[in-house]
């Protein structure tokens, strides 16, 4: 764009999309350059995306980017397009306001109600959902007065996401790190299909925990007993759990999907690893979900060497041991009064019993609040995006859950969790 062109930019006549109308808020902050690929991931999903950057973030990516991206004009100030009032009208005719990032000054800002920029205004006059994801040094993340204006914010509906732990700007790491654009656009997408009910944050303040993955137990270095869990239905649960305002902590057993956006991310090997992050994080939790496909069984010893074929006659024979159950230690002696314990069964029916008498017996054996029974078999179940279920409830439910995705079961998951703490 040669010097001097005008202020304002973009093709807004031109860009009439039928999609959610979304306002992309960008604080000042280095993980401005990130939100680029957040927009592009929104304007992909269909979203009509109109960013509102503060002037400061202008400073990290300029304007004509935000532009050409968006396909609208952008602009920090109230006083630019007076005549369109867009200090009202960009708020009100939003279906979802993300802030990302949102940098300690926003949160500041936005939670004393400042309206000193068009960001700020936009964020007074919205009435859908706003969600913020900040982004920071550690330091300022951590600081009483950060803290004081998240809860503050929190407790007027908005959610304000766990920002990731990592690398930070420099050297340094820590909490503070933006998520990843795709799991926000993601976070977008589960907001959006929720509404614009503030019911729809219905954990808002609980804590709670997520199991996810297929535990492995090795028998030397390099080999190990493990299970075709892919971590899909754990990393929904955590993903719908956020949206819905939880604080979540997610224990990973070797999966290999991204981060959910705001789900603090416990990464695990084996059944005792998991069974220790899982009881450490339960501690001040109000609900735990055991998604994981834990091991049953491992080896009773582990060489510290290679076993080898040279020179083995006869193949070994592997002892096994049995693991602690973790669901069952959960809903018994560690249990926290009030707290909900939900298990998973993936089950087959045999001659002893069908598929929900199996589960039925599960449930009453591991003394969970509810148990979420499903077939194995083909396209059901591990490494399938799809899943189909009943939810066992102790008190006697039976909820079933139509064939569809595991986003949808888990929201099925935590409408019953949301019930109980209620
Ligand atoms: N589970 C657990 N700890 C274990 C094994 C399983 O917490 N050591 C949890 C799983 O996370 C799941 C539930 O228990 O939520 C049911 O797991 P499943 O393997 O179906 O239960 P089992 O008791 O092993 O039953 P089965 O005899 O059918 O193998």
């Amino acid at each position: 764009m040669p010097d001097g062109a005008p202020h304002l930019a973009g093709r807004d006549d031109a860009v009439a999309r039928a999609g959610p109308r979304v306002v992309l808020g960008v604080g000042g902050g280095i993980a401005a350059y990130k939100a680029c690929e957040l927009l592009r991931r929104l304007i992909e999903a269909g979203h009509d995306v109109r960013v509102v950057p503060t002037g400061s973030a202008l400073r990290f990516v300029g304007e004509p980017t935000w532009a050409a991206l968006s396909g609208h004009p952008v602009t920090s100030e109230v006083w630019d397009d007076a005549h369109d009032v867009p200090h009202v009208r960009i708020g009100r005719e939003a279906d979802l306001v993300l802030v990302a990032p949102a940098t300690a000054d926003l949160l500041s800002r936005a939670a004393h109600g400042r309206a000193d920029d068009l960001l700020t205004a936009t964020l007074l006059t919205a009435r859908c959902p706003v969600a913020y994801a900040p982004a920071m040094h550690t330091e300022m993340w951590q600081h009483p007065a950060t803290q004081a204006n998240v809860a503050t914010l929190r407790s007027r509906g908005a959610l304000v996401v766990e920002p990731a732990t990592g690398r930070l700007t420099g050297a340094d790491s820590g909490p503070g790190r933006l998520p990843e654009p795709d799991e926000l656009a993601e976070l977008a997408r589960l907001l959006l299909e929720r509404g614009t009910a503030g019911a729809s944050l219905d954990l808002a303040g609980r804590s709670v925990v997520v199991s996810a993955g297929g535990t492995r137990e090795h028998l030397d270095p390099v080999r190990f007993l493990g299970n075709r869990s892919s971590g899909r239905q754990g990393y929904a649960l955590a993903r719908a759990a956020v949206s819905r305002g939880a604080r979540v902590t997610l224990v990973a057993a070797n999966v290999a999907s991204p981060d959910p956006a705001g789900a603090s991310v416990v990464p695990v090997v084996s059944a005792a690893d998991l069974r220790a992050a899982v009881h450490a994080a339960a501690v001040d939790a109000d609900a735990v979900v055991m998604a994981a496909a834990v091991a049953d069984f491992r080896p009773a010893t582990c060489t510290e060497t290679k076993i080898k074929k040279a020179g083995s006659p006869s193949a070994p024979v592997l002892a096994l041991e049995h693991t602690p159950d973790v669901l069952t230690e959960l809903a018994g002696e560690r249990r926290r009064p009030g707290q909900v314990i939900v298990g998973f069964a993936a089950e087959t029916g045999d001659d002893s019993g069908s598929v929900l008498e199996h589960g039925a017996t599960k449930l009453a054996r591991k003394g969970a609040d509810l148990l979420v029974v499903n077939e194995v078999g083909p396209g059901k179940g591990f490494e399938s995006p799809d899943n189909e279920a009943v939810v066992l409830g102790a008190d006697g439910t039976r909820t079933p859950v139509p064939y569809g995705s595991k986003e949808s079961l888990a929201h099925v998951v935590w409408d019953l969790v949301a019930q109980r703490l209620a």
